[in-house]
This record gives C-alpha cells, structure tokens and sequence, in this order.
C-alpha cells in the first residue's frame, strides 16, 4: 500500500466469516492496517487482537444479524466498511441437490448479505459515508454445471450491491461486487480437486489466486479516493 494512501487507518469494519479462510485473511489485512473489526460468523473466534471483537452470528437467521446489530449499536455509534463475505458451497446436480443445501445457499448469501448491508448502511447514513463490498465468485460468470444454485447467489450479491449503490448513493455509501477466483480455503479443499485444477487451467490467467489478487482490490474498493466507484463488479483472473 502506497504511503499516505491507508484507507483502514481509525476506520471501523464488519467482515462476515470473519473466522476462517479469505475473511480471516481480509479482516487481518484491516487489523495490520490499524483498523477495527467487528467480525461476524457461527463459529468461537479465532482471532485474538485488541482491534477484534467477535459476533457470534449466524448470517442466515434475520434475527441473529438484527440482535448483532443492536449489540454492536450499543458499543459503536458508526460503521465505515463491509464485506460480506460468508459463504457456504454446496456443489450438485441441480436434480438431486439437497433442497435445505440449496435454501442455505440463498439464506446465507442473499439473505445475509441483504441483512448485513442494510442495517450497516443505517449506521453509516449517520456520517454520511460508507464502502460495502460484497464477496462474489468467477462462477457468477461461468455458471459452471454443479452451481446453479450457488452461481444464482453470487450473481445475486452483484445485483443486491448494483441496486443499493444507487438508493445508497444519496448517502455517499459505495456498495462493490469483488469477485473471486478459486484461492486455498477451507471451502475449495471441500469440492474435487480435479475438477478446481480444471477450471483453473481454463481461466484467462491460469493459476490459483493469491491473498493479494484479492486485498489490492478490496484497497481499490475502501480507498477515500474511489467515492466515484460504485455499482462496479470486479472479476480476478481475467474473467468477465
Ligand atoms: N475459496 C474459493 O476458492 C472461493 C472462490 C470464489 C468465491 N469464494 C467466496 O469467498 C467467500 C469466502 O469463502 P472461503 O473460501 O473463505 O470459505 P470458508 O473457508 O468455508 O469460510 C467461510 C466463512 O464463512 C462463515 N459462514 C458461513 N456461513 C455463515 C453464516 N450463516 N453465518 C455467519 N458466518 C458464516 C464461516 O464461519 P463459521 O466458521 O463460523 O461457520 C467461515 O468463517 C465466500 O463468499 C465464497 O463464496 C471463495
């Protein structure tokens, strides 16, 4: 990051699935960068530093996320970042997908997202400012055969930040689509490795992303000076 150019330093961030894999890895990038975060997943905290507080949330559960919130109002009078990031991937043949796999694919994404903008962007309307940024997938765009119900919801987690972007805009809140090629998570380790090795050989830039594909965006997104990027979905790997 250029010198000058922070744009974490004394801001204050929710990162859903905060716990493991690329939110774990965001929400050290905020820390390290002298931000704070309200990390929200299901799971005990896995991350111990004076800037952390975890929040026991399951972001599919509407009552789960509003009780957050009210905790978090309680402690924080403003919100300057999110990135809904929590994620579930069940991979299947639409005709025998499981149908509660399915319904939590869409609680999760959709649903999570839609809850955890929309209550943050409350409290960001208050200092008139705000990024949110959503984690989609390169399978928004490739719509491989497996994924239908999961390349619906990352799509979706576009068109949910295109449309807010536009109500939210009034309020200088910027909402970002970021969408992500496969990178060594706990959830790629979960599909066929083939397969992924597969894919990955096809994309336009053949390799597994690294944590800096993903953070060099996300700086982009955040950034003070990125006030006029909104509604834009960002594709690594060279897919679009
Ligand atoms: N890894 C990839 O190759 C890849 C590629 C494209 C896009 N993505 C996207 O990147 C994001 C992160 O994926 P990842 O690979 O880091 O996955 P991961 O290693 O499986 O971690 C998922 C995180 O999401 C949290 N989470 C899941 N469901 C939740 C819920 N209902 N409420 C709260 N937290 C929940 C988990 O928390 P708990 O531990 O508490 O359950 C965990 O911290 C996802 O949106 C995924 O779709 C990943």
């Amino acid at each position: 990051m250029l010198p000058g150019m922070n744009p974490y330093e004394g801001k204050y961030a929710i990162v859903t699935g905060a716990r493991r894999g690329v939110g774990r890895m965001i929400t050290e990038h905020i820390l390290a960068h002298g931000g704070s975060v309200a990390g929200f997943a299901r799971g005990e905290p896995t991350i111990d530093h004076p800037s952390y507080r975890h929040f026991r949330v399951d972001v599919s559960d509407v009552r789960s996320v509003e009780s957050a919130f009210a905790e978090l109002r309680k402690m924080q009078p403003s919100v300057d970042i999110v990135v809904n990031n929590a994620g579930v991937l069940t991979a299947q043949y639409a005709m025998i997908m499981p149908s509660t796999a399915a319904q939590e694919m869409f609680a999760t994404h959709l649903m999570g997202t839609f809850m955890v903008s929309r209550e943050a962007a409350k409290m960001m309307r208050r200092r008139k400012r705000g990024r949110i940024v959503n984690i989609s997938s390169m399978a928004a765009s490739l719509q491989p055969v497996g994924d239908s119900v999961y390349a619906a919801c990352k799509i979706g987690m576009a068109t949910l930040a295109n449309v807010m972007a536009k109500e939210f805009a009034p309020m200088s809140i910027t909402c970002n689509t970021l969408a992500i090629t496969a990178i060594r998570t706990d959830m790629l380790a979960s599909l066929p490795q083939a397969k992924i090795e597969e894919v990955v050989k096809g994309l336009p830039l053949p390799r597994f992303a690294e944590p800096d594909d993903v953070l060099n965006v996300l700086d982009f997104f955040v950034s003070e000076r990125s006030d006029y990027i909104t509604a834009q979905t960002v594709y690594l790997g060279g897919v679009n």
